[in-house]
């Protein structure tokens, strides 16, 4: 595996990685036909999360208790199962996305790890599908991985369907360091964002330099 923070060597990243729970079989073949998909270009590269934060997701998901979770993008399903691991029997987990054939390499995976039982997945365009649920206290946990310019509104969207106390997770809010000199729209949308949840008195917000930065949100 290749380092996928832009914060470590690669010594460094494996280090991390035989530090903290190992990823097993299930994992490895995913993160293996994820990279295979993006040597033959149906996929680009980088678009999975790192494994130590799989791992981290799928800690936060039992610490915190959470019985029900969201995920706003979900791809061919890394992030999905470590939540869903995470997540009692008797959890749910609703997955967002709008990609078909990346979705249908997850649930593949969902089915050999055996829970698939616990998640559902949504096909279309993330943020009418959110709007369309009730804005009610409904989810434990949310992780937010779809386009970078609608983080804002995801984050809006899910402060009224977030139980208090409830955890929001927003992936790549580092932008491989970029949220210093934004070179894009998708740059600017997370700089401006992570500005913005510094001083928002609804969230505790911290910014974890772990992968390509991982914002921690609690619901006050
Ligand atoms: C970075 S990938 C998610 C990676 C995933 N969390 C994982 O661990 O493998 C982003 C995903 O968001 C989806 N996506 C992007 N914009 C979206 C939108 N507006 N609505 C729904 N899905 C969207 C893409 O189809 C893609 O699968």
């Amino acid at each position: 595996m290749t380092p996928r923070s832009f914060l470590l060597t690669q010594e460094l990243a494996d280090y991390v990685r035989a530090s903290s729970d190992a990823v097993d079989e299930v994992l490895a073949d995913l993160i293996r036909e994820t990279a295979e998909m993006a040597e033959r270009g149906e996929a680009p590269g980088s678009m999975q999360i790192a494994p130590e934060q799989g791992v981290l997701m799928r800690l936060l998901t039992t610490a915190v208790g959470a019985r029900t979770a969201i995920e706003i993008g979900t791809f061919t399903g890394l992030s999905a199962l470590c939540i869903a691991r995470g997540l009692p029997a008797d959890g749910s987990l609703l997955c967002l996305d709008r990609s078909e054939e990346w979705t249908a390499v997850a649930r593949r995976y969902w089915e050999r790890a055996g829970v698939a039982d616990r998640i559902e997945l949504r096909l279309g365009d993330a943020l009418p599908t959110l709007r369309a649920l009730p804005a009610e206290p409904a989810y434990d946990l949310a992780f937010v991985d779809a386009d970078k310019t609608g983080y804002a509104a995801y984050v809006e969207e899910l402060h009224p369907r977030l139980r208090a106390n409830g955890v929001v997770l927003l992936d790549n809010t580092l932008r491989e360091g970029r949220v210093l000199d934004p070179q894009d729209e998708s740059d600017r949308a997370l700089a401006e964002l992570n500005a913005a949840l510094a001083t928002d008195p609804r969230w505790e917000t911290a910014l974890l330099p772990l992968a390509d930065g991982l914002t921690v949100l609690r619901k006050r």
